[in-house]
């Protein structure tokens, strides 16, 4: 099939060199041309394991077009994903759908022949009935088809998130349109995948339920971790006796610092704003996002505490700034409320990221990047384990710290308390 993804970014990069694997031509588009010159010359711009060599193996084999020509793109596509950003507004808590109904006048003015539009961003329920509005403007209702196709990749994990998803789930009343985009997932539905298919509206309110429960489940095992720090009980102990419960699972039950990245903050607020809309009071979602701010001050008071409130002049090193392993995004981390509280009260932070230097601190006059781990630790007074990668989970402190008096603040539980204690350290963790 002739397909073109509009947004190359994490989820237009990752899911259109994906579709090309599965012997799809592929249109990538984006406006930012810096963007696309770097793909065309085999520079991945976004960190995600895999991707290089997926987008290397496609390009070559012309099955995979860089491009910010959105016309040609749209002209020789049979199905358009629009893969744009879909950010908190400026002015209120919603999505803000700017660049989503740019696209659509965009796809509109170009529509020759017919045409299967389908967005793939985030978007709040009945946004397809807009875009649909929006197009019929310009073209004849015969000409395309608006359809619902939200994404579930992770960051980190989203090849293989692509390649084995627990689900797709497609929101459309008509049938030509569920049967063109089932057979495009028919690879991935022959090794298993579920093909769910509803209306557009059911489709888009999937994926902002589906995000904020999952928020909601961050939120609950950090508010026990609170409880089980006061009351002596491990909360590792917890999420795994919960867990067992086939009803309730134990995934996302893992306590740590706030829930951040590019989705969670963003669609627990617009689903809220969503449902005041249509007057029904979300109120769970509502207190899971101040739970979840609440969080990032928690943890301030947890640094100030472990440094007994001297903060001023201490070396502070953080290990991971990301909100999670495996990428290079920044978008709500706890680490940009964290480290811009220390510089203020005069610490000294250095950071170490696999996914490297972070232009977010630049402006910041105590705040270092360090392009390696050892360099970041040397005679610090305090490590902080912000984000879980591999590298971080078999240091050894003392070696890389050269500071026997070292304190270690774990927010992702990576190493056993019994042993920390027992070697030594001044280690502290979440809830345990
Ligand atoms: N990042 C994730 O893990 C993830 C997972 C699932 C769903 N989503 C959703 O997918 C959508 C995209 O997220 P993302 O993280 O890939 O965003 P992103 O910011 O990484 O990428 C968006 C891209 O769209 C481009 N763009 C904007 N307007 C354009 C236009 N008019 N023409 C061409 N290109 C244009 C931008 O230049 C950018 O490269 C969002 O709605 C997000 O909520 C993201």
């Amino acid at each position: 099939m002739k397909i073109c993804m509009i947004g190359t970014g994490y989820v237009g990069l990752v899911s259109g060199s994906c579709f090309a694997d599965l012997g799809n031509t592929v249109y990538c588009v984006d406006k930012d041309i810096k963007k696309i010159n770097m793909l065309n010359s085999f520079q991945i711009p976004i960190y995600e394991p895999g991707l290089n060599e997926i987008v290397k193996k496609n390009y070559l084999a012309k099955r995979l077009i860089f491009t910010n020509n959105l016309k040609k793109a749209v002209i020789s596509s049979d199905i358009i994903f629009i893969c744009v950003g879909t950010p908190t507004s400026k002015n209120n808590k919603s999505a803000d759908l700017q660049f989503v109904f740019k696209v659509a006048k965009e796809i509109a003015s170009h529509i020759n022949k017919f045409k299967i539009i389908v967005t793939k961003s985030t978007v709040p329920v009945s946004t397809g009935d807009k875009i649909e509005k929006i197009i019929l403007k310009r073209k004849k209702r015969s000409l395309f088809e608006v359809a619902s196709n939200p994404e579930f990749l992770r960051e980190g994990e989203a090849i293989r998130d692509f390649r084995f998803p627990d689900r797709i789930i497609v929101g459309s009343d008509n049938k030509k349109v569920l049967r063109k985009l089932e057979s495009l997932y028919e690879p991935l539905i022959k090794k298993g995948a579920n093909f769910f298919s509803t209306n557009r509206r059911g489709a888009e309110l999937i994926k902002y339920a589906s995000n904020a429960f999952l928020a909601t489940k961050i939120s609950f095992i950090n508010e026990i971790a609170n409880l089980c720090e006061k009351t002596g009980v491990n909360v590792e102990d917890v999420s795994l006796g919960m867990g067992l419960d086939k009803r309730i699972g134990g995934r996302f039950l893992r306590a740590g610092p706030a829930y951040g990245g590019s989705c969670f903050p963003k669609d627990t607020k617009a689903i809220t704003v969503t449902g005041d809309l249509y007057k029904t009071n979300l109120s769970i979602i509502k207190s899971v996002i101040k739970s979840n701010s609440d969080r990032k001050k928690l943890l301030v008071n947890r640094i100030k505490s472990i440094l007994s409130n001297k903060i001023k002049n201490k070396k502070i090193t953080f290990l991971g700034v990301t909100f999670k392993p495996n990428t290079d995004d920044m978008r709500e981390s706890s680490s940009l409320l964290l480290i811009p509280y220390l510089n203020n009260n005069r610490a000294k932070v250095y950071y170490y990221d696999p996914s490297g230097f972070k232009k977010e601190f630049s402006r910041y006059k105590s705040v270092y990047f360090c392009d390696n781990l050892s360099k970041a630790c040397n005679n610090s007074d305090l490590i902080i384990i912000h984000t879980e990668w591999d590298e971080f989970k078999t240091l050894d402190f003392k070696k890389i710290s050269k500071n026997s008096k070292i304190k270690i603040f774990d927010m992702r539980n990576l190493y056993s308390h019994k042993k920390m204690k027992k070697n030594g350290y001044s280690y502290y963790s979440i809830g345990r």
